[in-house]
């Protein structure tokens, strides 16, 4: 198979990880069109509180957020995707002037861009394609509004430590010293209602984390056997998160690009971790960047939408 640049640097990543003790493999590799597709499916369902809390949680207050975001704002978006968790803010928050998404998938972000210029004629919809992890080019806008970056979903949850200070760093720089910080972070809770989010009874959650292989598959030429790995999902109390593996059922042995990676029964590839925080914790380890002057929660304390300006 002919493997090109991007591809290469995908097999690099992969075998990098393949090659540790602990096997794993980037997070980032879920996402392919099929694994967007079982993601959303995901937020659907019953035991995946996150998202559905979350969207309540920004349309409960959502007069209230406005307020704190000022009343001219450039709206930021790391990640956006389809901008669906963005419509509760671009349809109620006329404070909103320009709205700004970000996204590595060039192709698709330009998409919904296109569409959102279409029904938002209020709006200055300017996308951007990068990759939000590192420092990028910002795209010029008035300089009468306040920059406020919107980062839903506790997806902060799935980096590890060094990626956060990355990424807290990246948002600094666009929040400017007067803009703010807008967050969904989901919050520590009873261990069988985080196991359930992560195993779901319709097994969506494992064929989301089987995806990986077959997006590996296709993409290198790797012939990961998918039907030799289960889905394991537990929570790891010392290290305060959800951690995602793929078992190995059986020993054999992979191919990828003339390199064996073997598998012993009962071996796991680490493929995701899902950091929870209280709100101490979170506030403490943002700190060095930002200070939080606003937490708004649901009923059960499940989830929280943080407002943060810069400090200093
Ligand atoms: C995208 N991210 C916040 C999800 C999470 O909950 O960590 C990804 C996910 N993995 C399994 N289910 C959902």
């Amino acid at each position: 198979m002919q493997t090109d640049t991007k591809n290469q640097s995908m097999l690099d990543e992969v075998l990098d990880g393949l090659r540790q003790s602990q096997k794993s493999l980037p997070s980032k590799f879920f996402y392919d069109e099929k694994g967007s597709k079982i993601f959303n499916e995901i937020t659907q369902l019953k035991e995946y509180y996150p998202t559905r809390t979350e969207r309540r949680i920004l349309d409960r207050n959502i007069t209230d957020i406005g307020r704190h975001l000022g009343d001219k704002v450039a709206l930021f978006e790391p990640g956006s995707g389809s901008s669906e968790k963005t419509m509760v803010l671009l349809t109620r928050l006329p404070e909103i002037k320009y709205y700004i998404p970000i996204d590595i998938s060039g192709d698709y972000i330009f998409k919904v861009a296109e569409k959102l210029k279409r029904q938002f004629e209020g709006i200055e919809v300017v996308p951007v394609q990068a990759d939000y992890t590192r420092p990028f080019e910002l795209p010029e806008v008035n300089d009468d509004v306040r920059n406020i970056v919107f980062f839903p979903g506790s997806t902060i949850g799935n980096f590890n430590l060094q990626t956060v200070h990355r990424f807290l760093n990246v948002v600094a720089n666009i929040a400017g010293s007067n803009g703010g910080f807008l967050i969904g972070v989901d919050l520590k809770k009873e261990i069988p209602l985080l196991e359930a989010a992560y195993n779901d009874a319709k097994g969506v959650t494992a064929a989301f984390n089987k995806n990986i292989l077959h997006h590996i598959n296709r993409k290198t030429g790797a012939n990961f056997d998918v039907d030799k790995f289960r889905h394991k999902a537990t929570w790891n109390e010392k290290k305060g998160r959800i951690e995602m593996h793929l078992i190995a059922d059986k020993d054999h042995t992979v191919q990828l690009n003339g390199e064996a990676v073997h598998f012993s029964m009962g071996e796991s590839i680490h493929t995701e971790n899902s950091h929870k925080y209280t709100l101490d914790e979170f506030e403490e380890m943002v700190s060095p960047w930002f200070e939080v002057k606003q937490v708004w929660l649901d009923e059960n304390r499940w989830f929280s939408v943080q407002y943060l300006e810069p400090v200093g």
